[in-house]
């Protein structure tokens, strides 16, 4: 049973599974139509993302296509968050044998492809930006073809993989620049908003009682999450990806504001920042400001966790 089918908006989601870019795949399912998938190289390499994003599709027995992308950023070194995700991307869950491929190993012309002929299709990235550059480079149209362009990333007041840096920019930050710089307006949910959206071992619990195949699933890889989060003496885990699906499911539970926002690219330890001038309009002297996106800053955070849990239960 999905939400209303009238309502839900077509979403293609670009991840880098990754346990909560799993929950978003089931999430953006649910509530949205979810059109297709594009893989890119972040928390875990690009065999392991592409694996991951197949086998959930698998497990949720969903009827949408996967297509492998960027190998590595543009410029920077190949990094990975397998400390957080596991070695292999979704922890150490259970996973069945995989009977599925990849239906191509071009992201970026997907993307641009699809922007053509689907009608009001919201692209949601939710890993590095590596494949949405790519696919300006191809069409630098491509953002006036999209009904919307969602990513989950930056954050006007810190960080996580550094004080100022958040890790889907600071992966790629030449990639997020080059979004951030051709891709106008695109919103933002960032950790501002995200590490509000903290699920713990109430939704854990919920899943279970659910008893599905797909909700064990889910709560296998939240249960991974919280106990790496714990290690680092947090009680809840932030769903960061499964957020920016709600934000264009449902938008009416977010709080959101137009700034300019740019990234930063040589400061030796700003590289990755998205600074994000919170300036009243006036004091902006628009001839020389970045471009400016929705920057999205709270949440009914009740409301989105329980939307993430609904669609982990029902898809
Ligand atoms: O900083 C959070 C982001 O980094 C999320 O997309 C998570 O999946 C990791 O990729
Ligand atoms: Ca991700």
């Amino acid at each position: 049973m999905t939400s209303d089918t009238a309502r839900r908006p077509r979403i293609v989601l670009d991840c880098d599974p990754g346990l909560d870019d799993a929950i978003a795949i089931l999430t953006a399912a649910h509530h949205g139509d979810l059109v297709g998938i594009t893989t890119v190289n972040g928390n875990v390499g690009i065999e392991h993302t592409t694996h991951n994003a197949l086998i959930t599709a698998q497990v949720a027995d969903l009827d949408v296509e996967v297509h492998r992308g960027a190998a590595r950023p543009l410029i920077a070194p190949t990094m990975d968050a397998a400390r957080i995700h596991g070695a292999t991307g979704l922890g150490d869950v259970a996973l069945p044998q995989l009977r599925r491929s990849a239906a191509s190993d071009d992201a970026a012309a997907f993307l641009c492809d699809t922007a053509r002929s689907v009608d009001d299709l919201h692209l949601v990235a939710v890993g590095p930006l590596t494949n949405v550059a790519l696919a300006l480079r191809r069409d630098p149209d491509l953002r006036s073809r999209l009904g919307g362009l969602t990513i989950m990333g930056g954050g006007a007041h810190g960080g996580n993989v550094t004080s100022v840096a958040e890790f889907n920019v600071w992966a790629d930050p030449e990639a997020a620049a080059i979004v951030f710089r051709e891709a106008a307006p695109l919103t933002m949910v960032g950790l501002d908003v995200t590490h509000k959206v903290l699920l713990g071992d109430r939704e854990v619990s919920q899943l279970r009682s659910a008893d599905t195949p797909v909700s064990r699933f889910a709560a296998d890889l939240l249960q991974y999450a919280l106990d790496r989060c714990r290690e680092f003496g947090l009680e809840a885990a932030p769903i960061h990806d499964a957020t920016a699906v709600i934000a264009v499911t449902h938008p009416h539970l977010f709080a959101r504001s137009s700034h300019p926002v740019a990234v930063e690219l040589h400061g030796e330890r700003t590289r990755g920042m998205t600074v994000t001038d919170v300036r009243p309009p006036a004091a902006i002297a628009a001839e020389t400001a970045p471009p400016s996106h929705e920057v999205v800053w709270d949440a009914n955070a009740r409301a989105v966790i329980d939307l993430i849990v609904e669609a982990s239960v029902n898809t």
